[in-house]
């Protein structure tokens, strides 16, 4: 692992070996689910882009991928609650099947607002994938069809994942040392 980043960690949650492995069941469960269905992956930057691109090649249907990127935490591990999109799709989803691929889902209020708006696009289904679950914190109910690992109340980093943005390049799923979040 990226020796800098690795000294920040305080312990590691999923190592490459588990992430992929459930990817891979992942991928095998949504190639039965989505047989003879037009699908459309919609990749939440900038977090579940590493999820994403392992994920679709665990998927064996043709298939599109798309990009779409909510307001972020900033500098901080807490979300503000308001949810705006700063990057929107380029693909139409009318009479699609979608596939919201999320790194995780905390308060849900990303993914709750995401399904709002991309229902107003009349898409014949969306459904949602999530890496990672941190029921704990949920502030909205929404709906986590696929989903890789619960996880308790840490914020945690890598695969993806950021603080500050930083920390997405580590290969494994982990959580720093508590100085780090706090300076
Ligand atoms: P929610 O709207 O609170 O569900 O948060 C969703 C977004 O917040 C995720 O897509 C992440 O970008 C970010 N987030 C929430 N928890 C974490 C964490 O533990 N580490 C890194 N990012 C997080």
């Amino acid at each position: 692992m990226t020796p800098a980043l690795m000294s920040d960690v305080k312990s590691v949650l999923f190592d490459t070996d588990v992430l992929a492995r459930r990817i891979r069941e992942l991928g095998q469960q949504i190639t039965e689910d989505y047989r003879g269905k037009d699908l459309i992956l919609l990749c939440v930057l900038k977090g579940s882009l590493f999820f994403t691109a392992d994920l679709m090649r665990h998927i064996a249907l043709p298939l599109t991928v798309d990009f779409i990127a909510s307001s972020s935490y900033g500098e901080s591990t807490r979300t503000s609650g308001v949810v705006r999109i700063l990057k929107d799709l380029e693909e139409s989803v009318e009479n699609r099947h979608i596939l919201i691929v999320e790194d995780i889902v905390d308060t849900g209020l990303t993914l709750g607002y995401l399904i709002r708006t991309l229902k107003l696009r009349q898409p014949a289904s969306i459904r949602t994938c999530t890496l990672l679950d941190k029921p704990v914190r949920r502030i909205l109910e929404v709906p986590v069809d696929y989903r890789g690992f619960e996880v308790g109340d840490h914020f945690v980093v890598g695969y993806g994942l950021d603080y500050a943005s930083r920390y997405r390049t580590l290969p494994a799923v982990c959580v720093l040392k508590d100085e780090i979040y706090a300076s």
